[in-house]
């Protein structure tokens, strides 16, 4: 019985991330006009958050600078970290240009990654690179503004421990917040270097 609901769940987690996947591609053509729904963006709005010092942050103190936005949580075993990295790396490959975008890392988990914990762990990556959290609400915005999938999975050995299926993509947003393309997180860091030096 357990493995049945257990592969029944599996399947429902799969044909999930599936619907998520193909309903990103649909909407989310290269074409960044096809992208507007009756003048709003498809991917990206308003978003009100914390960042890692415990100051209000909503999408206008970004405003004037391109914006690469990330989600992911901290307890991530790898996609998370390796997306960050690659991120860091092209940073770096930008140089002093780096600061002409703000980088977000968005986090998934608010339950676990506070403020405090969110800080020390983009610490380890490019400096640039801003971590945000907030209430489970104002997550679950964020979340549905750029369309990201993301569901909870319970450890099956230990029930108080959990991981977080998600999708991963950069997304890349202009000056004026309006979202321009995106990456998986899996892109090269010459290529993503490249792509936001000409957002710039
Ligand atoms: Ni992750």
């Amino acid at each position: 019985m357990a493995s049945k609901l257990i592969i029944a769940l599996a399947l429902g987690l799969l044909a999930g991330a599936a619907t998520a996947y193909v309903t990103l591609n649909v909407t989310d053509p290269s074409t960044p006009q096809a992208t507007q729904t009756a003048g709003r963006p498809a991917i990206g709005g308003p978003f009100s958050l914390t960042d890692t010092a415990g100051q209000r942050r909503t999408e206008k103190d970004f405003a004037g600078k391109p914006m690469l936005v990330f989600f992911g949580f901290t307890n991530c075993p790898d996609v998370c970290p390796s997306g960050l990295q690659t991120l860091t790396v092209a940073l770096n490959e930008l140089g002093e240009k780096a600061n002409q975008i703000s980088t977000l890392f968005i986090t998934l988990d608010p339950e676990r990654d506070t403020a405090a914990a969110l800080g020390q762990y983009v610490k380890s990556f490019h400096p640039n690179i801003q971590g945000l959290t907030g209430t489970p609400d104002e997550i679950q915005a964020a979340i549905k503004a750029y369309r990201v999938y993301a569901v909870k999975v319970p450890d099956e050995k230990d029930p108080t421990r959990y991981n977080i299926d998600h999708s991963s993509f950069f997304y890349l947003m202009n000056a004026n917040g309006a979202y321009t393309k995106h990456f998986p997180h899996s892109t090269d860091a010459n290529a993503l270097a490249k792509a936001i030096a000409a957002a710039l």
